[in-house]
């Protein structure tokens, strides 16, 4: 009787053995499924006159269609939400104060590029890292933020960090991540260097504790280092161990030498993350948890596509790591059409052709002719060191 028994538990175990295989097996059918039909439904934009991103601004200015009133305008500039621009004649004038003058200026960069082709107009642009229009505020307020999420009706402008102004991260980025076109050098000639069959199949991530919502992935990593390779660094706020879940902070790590990892790993922080875009150069498989921040750019980015959605409690994590694992053709595809995409619709000329056409047809929208404060200094072009 008991030997039956034993030979049963026996069978049972082999069985569940197998069943174990085959709901691998099937699970990870479902997800290249889900890959080949996304890749399927796939139109690559069109690049032509900056039409690739256009459905954005188009999006972000419908609330705006029937014309913005000078008095809509004024109440704009009275709640102190950003910073008050003119363009009259093709010169480009500022209210005195910034809260941040780097990021002012990143802004202004890309003005002033293009300001030869804009019409006479005026905005508000907002530097701080939360967008300011909540849905349900009536009348929708035009005020410029660089993210936003679908709460939000803010209208999108590529952010100072494409130029200067970025988060300063000591030692590496002493004075702020900036110039886009000079990043974008360095993480190709590191790509060049770590290509995907050199690369170590780990996930990786460097970063501070800016929300909780990272802790599964660091514990994660704690728990299986061959999986994941996550650390949380010092943050300008850090006190104590308890600031990095109980271990001493990890050194910070330039982007470029993410690249010797496969899979790279994008928060949100405050609003989305600057560094999104410069995971896909590396030619790494970007994990992107939560789909709620976003920029410009990132609606022509696609899950499954161009990388892999990760879900905002990192509840499938662990399963979607084993998956590109275990599916290095499938993992190596998506990271090279991210790559692709970033190289050939983000490049510098993208974001200047963008500023242009968002401030063109915001201009458009303006029911009045802006007239010149006279206080206002007139904001010119600093020539950069860097470009010296
Ligand atoms: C691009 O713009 C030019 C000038 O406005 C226009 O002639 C041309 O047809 C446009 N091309 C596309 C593909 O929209
Ligand atoms: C011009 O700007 C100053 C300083 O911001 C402000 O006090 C003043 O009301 C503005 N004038 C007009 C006509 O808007």
């Amino acid at each position: 009787m008991e030997r039956v028994w034993l030979w049963r538990l026996l069978f049972l175990l082999q069985a569940c053995d197998f069943c174990l295989v085959t709901a691998s097996g099937k699970q990870w059918k479902k997800l290249r499924e889900r890959v080949s039909e996304a890749v399927k439904g796939y139109t690559p934009c069109n690049p032509d006159n900056c039409s690739c991103h256009l459905s954005v601004l188009q999006h972000d200015l419908q609330p705006f269609k029937r014309g913005i009133s000078e008095e809509v305008m004024a109440s704009t500039i009275q709640r102190g939400v950003g910073a008050h621009y003119q363009i009259i004649g093709h010169k480009l004038y500022r209210e005195q104060n910034c809260m941040f003058p780097a990021r002012c200026s990143g802004v202004e960069h890309f003005i002033l590029e293009v300001i030869d082709r804009l019409p006479d107009l005026e905005m508000v642009v907002n530097v701080r890292d939360y967008p300011q229009v909540p849905s349900w505020v009536q009348p929708t307020l035009p005020v410029f933020s660089f993210s936003k999420t679908s709460d939000y009706q803010d209208i999108m402008y590529p952010a100072w960090t494409f130029w200067e102004g970025g988060p300063a991260v000591w030692p590496i980025y002493p004075t702020g991540l900036g110039r886009w076109d000079l990043m974008r050098d360095d993480l190709k000639k590191s790509a060049a260097q770590w290509p995907w069959k050199k690369k170590e199949s780990r996930g990786f991530f460097r970063g501070s504790r800016t929300s909780p919502e990272r802790d599964p992935l660091i514990l994660l990593s704690r728990e299986n280092p061959e999986l994941v390779d996550a650390e949380y660094t010092k943050n300008q706020a850090w006190k104590s161990e308890k600031d990095t879940l109980g271990r001493p902070p990890a050194k910070e790590i330039p982007l470029v030498d993410h690249c010797k990892y496969k899979y790279l790993f994008n928060f949100r922080g405050v609003a989305a993350s600057f560094r999104f875009k410069h995971l896909f150069l590396c030619g790494a498989l970007v994990f992107h948890v939560g789909d709620e921040w976003q920029e410009f750019f990132y609606l022509q980015l696609k899950p499954w596509v161009h990388y892999i959605p990760v879900k905002q409690d990192l509840s499938d994590v662990r399963e979607l790591l084993q998956f590109v694992k275990e599916n290095d053709g499938v993992a190596e595809e998506i990271a090279r059409r991210g790559k692709e995409f970033i190289l050939e619709h983000l490049q510098m000329r993208d974001i200047s052709c963008y500023w242009e056409r968002l401030l063109s047809e915001f201009g458009g929208l303006l029911a009045y002719k802006p007239k010149r404060n006279n206080s206002y200094n007139q904001i010119i072009h600093r020539t950069s060191k860097t470009e010296l």
